[in-house]
Protein backbone atom coordinates (compact mmCIF):
# COMPACT_ATOMS: atom_id res chain seq x y z
CA UNK A 1 0.00 0.00 0.00
CA UNK A 2 0.84 3.68 -0.52
CA UNK A 3 1.80 5.74 2.21
CA UNK A 4 -1.03 7.83 2.92
CA UNK A 5 1.03 11.42 1.97
CA UNK A 6 1.62 10.36 -1.08
CA UNK A 7 -1.06 8.84 -2.42
CA UNK A 8 -3.19 10.24 -4.80
CA UNK A 9 -5.76 12.94 -3.26
CA UNK A 10 -8.58 11.07 -4.48
CA UNK A 11 -8.02 8.18 -2.54
CA UNK A 12 -7.14 9.71 0.20
CA UNK A 13 -10.30 11.59 0.25
CA UNK A 14 -11.92 8.31 0.09
CA UNK A 15 -9.86 6.88 3.20
CA UNK A 16 -11.74 10.20 4.89
CA UNK A 17 -9.35 12.71 4.27
CA UNK A 18 -10.66 16.32 4.13
CA UNK A 19 -9.13 18.80 1.97
CA UNK A 20 -9.59 22.51 1.54
CA UNK A 21 -8.75 22.46 -1.97
CA UNK A 22 -10.88 19.24 -2.64
CA UNK A 23 -10.05 16.82 -5.81
CA UNK A 24 -11.85 17.38 -8.40
CA UNK A 25 -12.83 15.05 -12.00
CA UNK A 26 -15.95 15.20 -13.91
CA UNK A 27 -17.91 12.63 -15.20
CA UNK A 28 -17.54 12.52 -18.89
CA UNK A 29 -14.80 13.93 -18.81
CA UNK A 30 -13.50 11.66 -21.84
CA UNK A 31 -15.76 12.85 -24.13
CA UNK A 32 -17.53 15.17 -27.12
CA UNK A 33 -16.92 18.88 -25.25
CA UNK A 34 -12.84 18.29 -25.82
CA UNK A 35 -12.01 18.83 -29.91
CA UNK A 36 -9.30 16.22 -29.07
CA UNK A 37 -12.05 13.40 -28.78
CA UNK A 38 -13.84 14.64 -31.49
CA UNK A 39 -10.83 14.29 -33.78
CA UNK A 40 -9.84 10.53 -32.39
CA UNK A 41 -13.27 9.77 -32.55
CA UNK A 42 -13.82 10.31 -36.37
CA UNK A 43 -10.97 8.16 -37.11
CA UNK A 44 -12.91 4.89 -35.27
CA UNK A 45 -15.49 2.39 -37.10
CA UNK A 46 -18.18 2.69 -34.08
CA UNK A 47 -18.36 3.44 -30.72
CA UNK A 48 -18.20 -0.08 -29.61
CA UNK A 49 -14.73 -0.67 -31.71
CA UNK A 50 -13.62 2.90 -30.36
CA UNK A 51 -14.16 1.40 -26.35
CA UNK A 52 -12.61 -1.75 -27.62
CA UNK A 53 -9.87 -0.47 -28.64
CA UNK A 54 -6.98 0.03 -26.31
CA UNK A 55 -4.87 2.09 -27.94
CA UNK A 56 -7.34 4.61 -29.17
CA UNK A 57 -9.35 4.31 -25.94
CA UNK A 58 -6.28 5.36 -23.61
CA UNK A 59 -5.17 7.93 -25.55
CA UNK A 60 -8.66 9.67 -25.02
CA UNK A 61 -8.95 8.37 -21.63
CA UNK A 62 -5.68 10.91 -20.72
CA UNK A 63 -7.07 13.84 -23.02
CA UNK A 64 -8.87 15.64 -20.06
CA UNK A 65 -5.66 14.91 -17.57
CA UNK A 66 -3.82 16.75 -20.15
CA UNK A 67 -5.43 19.82 -20.41
CA UNK A 68 -6.93 20.00 -16.99
CA UNK A 69 -5.58 19.64 -13.66
CA UNK A 70 -7.78 16.50 -12.58
CA UNK A 71 -7.28 14.17 -9.73
CA UNK A 72 -8.33 11.51 -11.85
CA UNK A 73 -8.88 9.68 -15.11
CA UNK A 74 -11.44 7.39 -16.12
CA UNK A 75 -11.17 4.54 -18.08
CA UNK A 76 -12.88 5.57 -21.67
CA UNK A 77 -15.55 2.26 -21.87
CA UNK A 78 -19.28 2.19 -21.40
CA UNK A 79 -21.90 0.41 -19.34
CA UNK A 80 -23.26 -1.17 -21.99
CA UNK A 81 -20.40 -3.24 -22.87
CA UNK A 82 -21.63 -5.89 -20.54
CA UNK A 83 -24.85 -7.13 -22.20
CA UNK A 84 -22.71 -6.83 -25.30
CA UNK A 85 -20.20 -9.33 -23.56
CA UNK A 86 -23.35 -11.62 -22.18
CA UNK A 87 -24.41 -11.96 -26.01
CA UNK A 88 -26.78 -8.96 -26.65
CA UNK A 89 -26.44 -6.62 -29.72
CA UNK A 90 -25.36 -3.28 -28.85
CA UNK A 91 -24.66 -0.39 -30.90
CA UNK A 92 -25.23 3.13 -31.09
CA UNK A 93 -27.28 5.44 -34.10
CA UNK A 94 -25.53 8.39 -34.89
CA UNK A 95 -27.66 11.58 -32.86
CA UNK A 96 -29.62 9.20 -31.15
CA UNK A 97 -27.64 6.91 -28.60
CA UNK A 98 -27.20 3.33 -27.70
CA UNK A 99 -30.14 0.73 -29.11
CA UNK A 100 -29.74 -2.78 -28.35
CA UNK A 101 -31.09 -6.20 -29.96
CA UNK A 102 -33.31 -8.48 -28.40
CA UNK A 103 -32.75 -9.74 -24.83
CA UNK A 104 -31.17 -13.32 -25.49
CA UNK A 105 -32.93 -15.96 -23.17
CA UNK A 106 -31.95 -16.31 -19.33
CA UNK A 107 -29.69 -19.25 -19.89
CA UNK A 108 -27.65 -17.74 -22.56
CA UNK A 109 -27.49 -14.83 -20.74
CA UNK A 110 -26.22 -16.80 -17.70
CA UNK A 111 -23.95 -19.27 -20.18
CA UNK A 112 -22.60 -15.38 -20.82
CA UNK A 113 -20.97 -14.94 -17.97
CA UNK A 114 -18.14 -17.05 -18.33
CA UNK A 115 -17.12 -15.25 -21.83
CA UNK A 116 -17.40 -11.48 -20.08
CA UNK A 117 -13.55 -11.29 -19.07
CA UNK A 118 -12.29 -12.36 -22.38
CA UNK A 119 -14.59 -10.04 -24.69
CA UNK A 120 -14.04 -6.57 -22.41
CA UNK A 121 -10.18 -7.97 -22.04
CA UNK A 122 -9.14 -4.65 -24.05
CA UNK A 123 -10.61 -2.45 -21.29
CA UNK A 124 -8.04 -4.41 -19.46
CA UNK A 125 -5.51 -3.36 -21.78
CA UNK A 126 -6.33 0.58 -21.98
CA UNK A 127 -6.41 0.36 -18.34
CA UNK A 128 -2.66 -1.17 -18.17
CA UNK A 129 -1.97 1.56 -20.63
CA UNK A 130 -3.16 4.69 -19.15
CA UNK A 131 -1.97 3.39 -15.48
CA UNK A 132 1.73 3.33 -16.81
CA UNK A 133 1.15 6.98 -18.83
CA UNK A 134 -0.85 8.72 -16.11
CA UNK A 135 1.39 10.98 -13.14
CA UNK A 136 1.56 9.02 -10.09
CA UNK A 137 -0.62 11.85 -8.16
CA UNK A 138 -3.56 10.69 -10.30
CA UNK A 139 -6.12 8.11 -9.61
CA UNK A 140 -7.08 5.85 -12.64
CA UNK A 141 -10.76 4.95 -11.81
CA UNK A 142 -12.72 1.99 -13.62
CA UNK A 143 -16.22 1.46 -13.45
CA UNK A 144 -19.01 -0.14 -14.79
CA UNK A 145 -23.31 0.52 -14.85
CA UNK A 146 -24.64 -1.02 -11.89
CA UNK A 147 -27.37 -4.09 -12.60
CA UNK A 148 -30.63 -2.08 -12.41
CA UNK A 149 -29.45 0.66 -14.88
CA UNK A 150 -27.60 -1.84 -17.43
CA UNK A 151 -31.19 -4.07 -17.82
CA UNK A 152 -33.32 -0.85 -18.65
CA UNK A 153 -31.32 -0.66 -21.54
CA UNK A 154 -31.45 -4.31 -22.00
CA UNK A 155 -35.32 -4.74 -21.39
CA UNK A 156 -36.40 -1.54 -23.92
CA UNK A 157 -33.24 -1.56 -25.77
CA UNK A 158 -32.57 1.96 -25.77
CA UNK A 159 -31.80 4.31 -22.94
CA UNK A 160 -34.58 6.70 -21.13
CA UNK A 161 -37.15 4.52 -20.85
CA UNK A 162 -36.96 3.28 -16.85
CA UNK A 163 -40.74 3.46 -16.20
CA UNK A 164 -41.31 0.96 -18.64
CA UNK A 165 -38.47 -0.90 -17.04
CA UNK A 166 -40.61 -0.86 -14.08
CA UNK A 167 -43.31 -1.69 -15.13
CA UNK A 168 -41.73 -5.12 -16.67
CA UNK A 169 -40.24 -5.13 -12.88
CA UNK A 170 -43.64 -5.37 -11.24
CA UNK A 171 -44.89 -7.51 -13.89
CA UNK A 172 -42.24 -10.36 -14.44
CA UNK A 173 -40.45 -10.25 -11.07
CA UNK A 174 -39.11 -13.67 -11.64
CA UNK A 175 -37.37 -12.81 -14.41
CA UNK A 176 -35.78 -9.37 -13.37
CA UNK A 177 -34.64 -11.22 -10.22
CA UNK A 178 -32.33 -13.40 -12.58
CA UNK A 179 -31.57 -10.73 -14.69
CA UNK A 180 -30.10 -8.73 -12.04
CA UNK A 181 -28.41 -11.88 -10.19
CA UNK A 182 -26.67 -12.88 -13.75
CA UNK A 183 -25.37 -8.79 -14.31
CA UNK A 184 -24.26 -8.85 -10.38
CA UNK A 185 -21.98 -12.08 -11.05
CA UNK A 186 -20.66 -10.52 -14.91
CA UNK A 187 -20.50 -7.04 -13.75
CA UNK A 188 -18.38 -8.50 -10.17
CA UNK A 189 -16.14 -10.40 -12.82
CA UNK A 190 -15.58 -7.33 -14.98
CA UNK A 191 -14.77 -4.74 -12.09
CA UNK A 192 -12.34 -7.23 -10.30
CA UNK A 193 -10.46 -7.28 -13.95
CA UNK A 194 -10.47 -3.70 -14.23
CA UNK A 195 -8.73 -3.71 -10.04
CA UNK A 196 -6.22 -6.31 -11.44
CA UNK A 197 -5.47 -4.14 -14.63
CA UNK A 198 -4.31 -1.42 -12.57
CA UNK A 199 -7.29 0.43 -11.28
CA UNK A 200 -7.33 2.54 -8.36
CA UNK A 201 -11.20 2.80 -7.51
CA UNK A 202 -13.87 2.09 -9.10
CA UNK A 203 -17.38 4.15 -9.69
CA UNK A 204 -21.02 2.60 -10.01
CA UNK A 205 -23.21 4.45 -12.09
CA UNK A 206 -26.97 3.93 -11.10
CA UNK A 207 -28.16 6.50 -13.67
CA UNK A 208 -31.51 5.72 -13.38
CA UNK A 209 -32.60 4.60 -9.80
CA UNK A 210 -34.92 7.99 -9.66
CA UNK A 211 -39.25 7.23 -9.83
CA UNK A 212 -38.55 4.06 -7.34
CA UNK A 213 -40.55 3.46 -4.58
CA UNK A 214 -38.52 2.39 -1.51
CA UNK A 215 -39.42 -1.03 -1.68
CA UNK A 216 -38.79 -1.31 -5.05
CA UNK A 217 -35.40 0.79 -4.51
CA UNK A 218 -34.17 -1.93 -1.95
CA UNK A 219 -34.81 -4.41 -4.43
CA UNK A 220 -33.40 -2.81 -7.30
CA UNK A 221 -30.79 -0.79 -6.40
CA UNK A 222 -29.73 -1.00 -2.57
CA UNK A 223 -29.81 -4.54 -2.27
CA UNK A 224 -27.80 -5.39 -6.22
CA UNK A 225 -25.31 -3.36 -5.18
CA UNK A 226 -24.76 -4.76 -1.16
CA UNK A 227 -24.48 -7.90 -3.49
CA UNK A 228 -22.03 -6.70 -5.97
CA UNK A 229 -19.72 -5.09 -3.63
CA UNK A 230 -20.10 -8.42 -1.31
CA UNK A 231 -19.21 -10.43 -4.40
CA UNK A 232 -15.77 -8.07 -5.29
CA UNK A 233 -14.80 -8.35 -1.55
CA UNK A 234 -14.98 -11.70 -2.22
CA UNK A 235 -13.38 -11.89 -5.41
CA UNK A 236 -10.11 -10.42 -3.74
CA UNK A 237 -11.11 -6.47 -4.71
CA UNK A 238 -9.61 -3.81 -1.78
CA UNK A 239 -10.14 -1.17 -3.64
CA UNK A 240 -12.60 2.04 -2.60
CA UNK A 241 -15.72 2.32 -4.37
CA UNK A 242 -17.79 5.06 -5.12
CA UNK A 243 -21.56 4.31 -5.32
CA UNK A 244 -23.40 7.27 -8.14
CA UNK A 245 -27.57 6.15 -7.85
CA UNK A 246 -28.85 9.59 -9.77
CA UNK A 247 -32.12 10.54 -8.96
CA UNK A 248 -31.99 8.44 -5.61
CA UNK A 249 -33.66 11.48 -3.70
CA UNK A 250 -34.66 10.79 -0.19
CA UNK A 251 -34.01 7.21 -0.71
CA UNK A 252 -30.53 8.45 -0.60
CA UNK A 253 -30.39 7.82 3.43
CA UNK A 254 -30.61 4.09 3.34
CA UNK A 255 -28.44 3.23 0.36
CA UNK A 256 -25.94 5.04 2.49
CA UNK A 257 -26.69 3.05 5.24
CA UNK A 258 -26.89 -0.35 3.86
CA UNK A 259 -24.30 0.11 0.89
CA UNK A 260 -20.87 -0.36 2.03
CA UNK A 261 -19.26 2.23 -0.21
CA UNK A 262 -16.82 4.34 0.78
CA UNK A 263 -18.01 7.30 -1.37
CA UNK A 264 -21.73 8.55 -2.19
CA UNK A 265 -21.99 10.24 -6.11
CA UNK A 266 -24.32 13.24 -5.43
CA UNK A 267 -26.56 14.29 -8.05
CA UNK A 268 -27.33 17.70 -8.77
CA UNK A 269 -30.65 17.79 -7.04
CA UNK A 270 -29.23 16.85 -3.28
CA UNK A 271 -29.37 19.51 -1.06
CA UNK A 272 -26.25 20.94 0.45
CA UNK A 273 -27.44 20.44 3.87
CA UNK A 274 -28.14 17.02 2.97
CA UNK A 275 -24.89 15.84 1.86
CA UNK A 276 -23.22 17.46 4.95
CA UNK A 277 -25.71 14.88 6.98
CA UNK A 278 -23.91 12.09 4.50
CA UNK A 279 -20.29 13.20 5.85
CA UNK A 280 -21.20 13.11 9.11
CA UNK A 281 -22.45 9.18 8.78
CA UNK A 282 -19.22 8.54 7.60
CA UNK A 283 -19.50 8.65 3.59
CA UNK A 284 -16.90 10.87 1.45
CA UNK A 285 -18.84 12.99 -1.12
CA UNK A 286 -18.90 13.69 -4.84
CA UNK A 287 -20.36 15.93 -6.96
CA UNK A 288 -22.65 17.50 -7.37
CA UNK A 289 -22.51 20.73 -9.87
CA UNK A 290 -25.08 21.30 -12.43
CA UNK A 291 -23.85 20.40 -15.61
CA UNK A 292 -25.97 23.06 -17.13
CA UNK A 293 -24.66 25.29 -14.52
CA UNK A 294 -21.33 24.55 -16.09
CA UNK A 295 -22.50 25.05 -19.40
CA UNK A 296 -24.26 28.27 -19.15
CA UNK A 297 -20.47 30.00 -17.07
CA UNK A 298 -20.71 33.26 -15.53
CA UNK A 299 -20.87 34.83 -11.96
CA UNK A 300 -23.82 32.28 -11.48
CA UNK A 301 -21.63 29.64 -11.67
CA UNK A 302 -18.57 30.89 -9.77
CA UNK A 303 -21.47 31.85 -6.98
CA UNK A 304 -22.29 27.87 -6.99
CA UNK A 305 -18.82 26.66 -6.76
CA UNK A 306 -17.83 28.79 -3.42
CA UNK A 307 -21.49 27.76 -2.05
CA UNK A 308 -20.28 23.81 -2.72
CA UNK A 309 -16.65 24.21 -1.50
CA UNK A 310 -18.07 26.32 1.40
CA UNK A 311 -20.94 23.43 2.21
CA UNK A 312 -18.71 20.28 1.80
CA UNK A 313 -15.29 20.74 1.78
CA UNK A 314 -14.48 20.79 5.50
CA UNK A 315 -15.70 17.10 5.00
CA UNK A 316 -14.55 14.25 3.08
CA UNK A 317 -15.38 15.37 -0.48
CA UNK A 318 -14.19 15.11 -4.28
CA UNK A 319 -15.78 17.72 -6.50
CA UNK A 320 -17.56 16.89 -9.59
CA UNK A 321 -20.63 17.53 -11.48
CA UNK A 322 -24.12 15.89 -10.60
CA UNK A 323 -24.31 14.06 -14.23
CA UNK A 324 -22.10 13.93 -16.85
CA UNK A 325 -20.56 16.99 -18.82
CA UNK A 326 -22.65 18.12 -21.92
CA UNK A 327 -21.19 17.98 -25.13
CA UNK A 328 -21.43 21.63 -25.89
CA UNK A 329 -19.57 22.97 -22.31
CA UNK A 330 -17.40 25.61 -23.15
CA UNK A 331 -13.77 24.58 -22.13
CA UNK A 332 -12.92 27.71 -20.61
CA UNK A 333 -16.03 27.34 -17.86
CA UNK A 334 -13.96 23.56 -17.11
CA UNK A 335 -11.23 25.46 -16.74
CA UNK A 336 -12.03 28.05 -14.62
CA UNK A 337 -13.76 25.76 -12.44
CA UNK A 338 -11.11 23.18 -12.19
CA UNK A 339 -8.32 25.43 -11.53
CA UNK A 340 -10.65 27.32 -8.71
CA UNK A 341 -11.22 24.24 -7.21
CA UNK A 342 -8.09 22.33 -7.17
CA UNK A 343 -6.13 25.73 -6.70
CA UNK A 344 -3.60 24.86 -9.11
O1 LIG B 1 -15.30 10.11 -19.35
C1 LIG B 1 -15.98 9.18 -18.90
O2 LIG B 1 -16.89 9.38 -18.06
C2 LIG B 1 -15.65 7.75 -19.28
C3 LIG B 1 -16.42 7.17 -20.30
C4 LIG B 1 -17.91 6.91 -20.17
C5 LIG B 1 -18.75 6.83 -21.31
N1 LIG B 1 -19.98 6.41 -20.91
C6 LIG B 1 -18.33 7.13 -22.69
C7 LIG B 1 -19.36 7.52 -23.66
C8 LIG B 1 -18.71 6.60 -19.05
C9 LIG B 1 -18.35 6.59 -17.57
C10 LIG B 1 -20.01 6.28 -19.54
C11 LIG B 1 -21.12 5.86 -18.67
C12 LIG B 1 -22.46 5.68 -19.26
N2 LIG B 1 -22.79 5.23 -20.50
C13 LIG B 1 -23.65 5.87 -18.53
C14 LIG B 1 -23.74 6.25 -17.06
C15 LIG B 1 -23.54 7.70 -16.82
C16 LIG B 1 -24.65 8.58 -17.30
O3 LIG B 1 -24.36 9.44 -18.14
O4 LIG B 1 -25.79 8.40 -16.84
C17 LIG B 1 -24.72 5.60 -19.40
C18 LIG B 1 -26.19 5.69 -19.07
C19 LIG B 1 -24.16 5.18 -20.64
C20 LIG B 1 -24.88 4.74 -21.86
C21 LIG B 1 -24.62 5.64 -22.99
N3 LIG B 1 -23.43 5.73 -23.67
C22 LIG B 1 -25.54 6.56 -23.56
C23 LIG B 1 -26.96 6.81 -23.08
C24 LIG B 1 -24.86 7.19 -24.61
C25 LIG B 1 -25.44 8.14 -25.61
C26 LIG B 1 -25.66 9.48 -25.07
C27 LIG B 1 -24.45 10.32 -25.34
O5 LIG B 1 -23.97 10.95 -24.39
O6 LIG B 1 -24.07 10.35 -26.51
C28 LIG B 1 -23.54 6.68 -24.64
C29 LIG B 1 -22.45 7.08 -25.55
C30 LIG B 1 -21.18 7.51 -24.96
N4 LIG B 1 -20.53 6.89 -23.92
C31 LIG B 1 -20.39 8.60 -25.39
C32 LIG B 1 -19.24 8.62 -24.59
C33 LIG B 1 -18.07 9.56 -24.68
C34 LIG B 1 -20.71 9.52 -26.56
C35 LIG B 1 -20.67 8.77 -27.86
C36 LIG B 1 -19.79 9.36 -28.94
O7 LIG B 1 -18.67 9.83 -28.66
O8 LIG B 1 -20.20 9.27 -30.08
Amino acid sequence: MLQSSVAPRLLRALSGEAFDSPPVWFMRQAGRFLPEYRAIRETAKDFISFCLNPELAAEVTLQPARRFPFDAAIVFADILLIPLALGQAVWFEAGEGPRLGPLPEIDRLRAGIDAVEDILRPVSETLRRVRAALEPERALIGFAGAPWTVLTYMLRGRGGEQPEARAHAYAHPEAVDQLIDILIEATARYLAMQAAAGAQVLQIFESWAEGLPDDQFLRLVTDPHARLIARLRELGVDLPIIGFPRGAGANLTAYAAAVPVQGLGLDTQTPLAFGQLLQAGGKTLQGALDPLLLRAGGPALDQRVEEMLEAWSSGPYIFNLGHGILPDTPIDHVDRVVRRVSGR
